[in-house]
């Protein structure tokens, strides 16, 4: 067999996943809506040998920690189970974008890692079966299988298969920019599943956000299909206040914001209010991502850039799902 090399992007969610309805299968308790983004990047290599006796995983050309190739090799083992092979792989994972800094990092990770492991095997899986096995990997990992706005549905069976992602509109439908506002460059201290947990133990909130859900993925939905950049801003900075004022309300809280992620939601309100068609979004780190129109976005990046506390902004549009690529790209 050989290598096999897949590319897969990073992708943000507009109505958030925060939590788990089954820790053990990786089932979320919510739904969530997604665009997937261009120009940030993973590429994975995967070669099936039958000379190795372990995966042998690196990540951004160091050998990976345990933490990470345990990771990576659960979900080749998932695959392997499917895929009906039993040789282990040599997987080289490259980001060209900070890993772990709440720039979703395990979704591209994991569905490049996916997409690769699949082309090398005689008898492929079917994306369906790619989309459960990336989000039992990392819940929103199945999103980045896929370009332009993805939704991933939480499911309601036991066995999770009917929780999986699936494209909804493609990205030449509405095709937004987005300007990442990078304010820290260290990797997040409480990872997105110890969170989610911890959330759902302690926080007060939790049922009102898990049955807020439906409604806001109808909201963007069809905010999307009118291409109403007012009614997604509402919903999405909504979603994400939520989810971020759920976290807080756990005990101890959890806070992933520093004074430049308050600064930034301060001044893309205020573009937003004196005309400019920008909404902001925040994940399980402290980098803000500004959603906005093709024609704002050189305003909102040159004002983002200015904000206290910005170390540099990431332009990115909307992106295609994962896929395989020559070694050459
Ligand atoms: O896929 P995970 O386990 O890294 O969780 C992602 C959680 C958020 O990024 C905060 C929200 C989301 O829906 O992407």
């Amino acid at each position: 067999m050989h290598t096999i090399t897949a590319i897969a992007h990073p992708n943000i969610a507009l109505i958030k996943y925060w939590g788990k309805r089954d820790t053990a299968r990786n089932l979320p308790a919510t739904h969530s809506l997604s665009i997937t983004l261009n120009t940030l990047e993973t590429h994975t290599s995967v070669n099936f040998s039958a000379e190795l006796s372990v995966d042998q995983v690196y990540l951004n050309k160091a050998l990976a920690g345990n933490t990470f190739s345990a990771r990576v090799s659960a979900c080749l083992n998932e695959f392997r189970k499917l895929a009906g092979i039993d040789k282990f792989a040599s997987v080289h994972t490259n980001n060209n974008f900070p890993t772990a800094a709440g720039l979703a990092s395990s979704a591209s990770g994991f569905a490049a890692l996916l997409t690769a492991a699949n082309a090398a095997v005689e008898s492929p899986l079917d994306l369906r079966q790619l989309a459960i096995l990336a989000r039992q990997a990392s819940g929103s990992a199945g999103r980045s299988l896929f370009g332009g706005y993805v939704i991933q549905h939480c499911g309601q069976q036991n066995d999770g298969s009917d929780s999986y992602a699936e494209p909804l509109f493609p990205a030449k439908h509405w095709p937004l920019e987005v300007v990442i506002a990078i304010t820290s460059e260290q990797e997040k201290t409480t990872g997105s599943t110890a969170g989610m947990l911890h959330t759902a133990a302690t926080a007060p909130y939790w049922q009102a956000w898990v049955d807020r859900s439906a409604e806001d993925i109808h909201a963007a939905t069809t905010a999307i299909q009118q291409r109403d950049f007012s009614a997604l801003a509402e919903v999405a900075e909504a979603s994400c206040l939520a989810m971020h004022a759920l976290m807080q309300s756990a005990r101890p809280g959890l806070l992933y914001w520093n004074a430049a992620t308050v600064e930034l939601i301060h001044k893309i309100r205020h573009l937003r209010a004196s005309g400019l068609a920008v909404f902001f979004t925040i994940d399980a780190g402290p980098q803000v991502k500004a959603v906005c129109l093709p024609e704002a976005a050189d305003k909102v990046e040159a004002a983002l850039a200015n904000v206290p506390g910005v170390l540099r902004t990431l332009r990115c549009s909307l992106g295609a799902g994962a896929r395989v690529v020559n070694d050459a790209e």
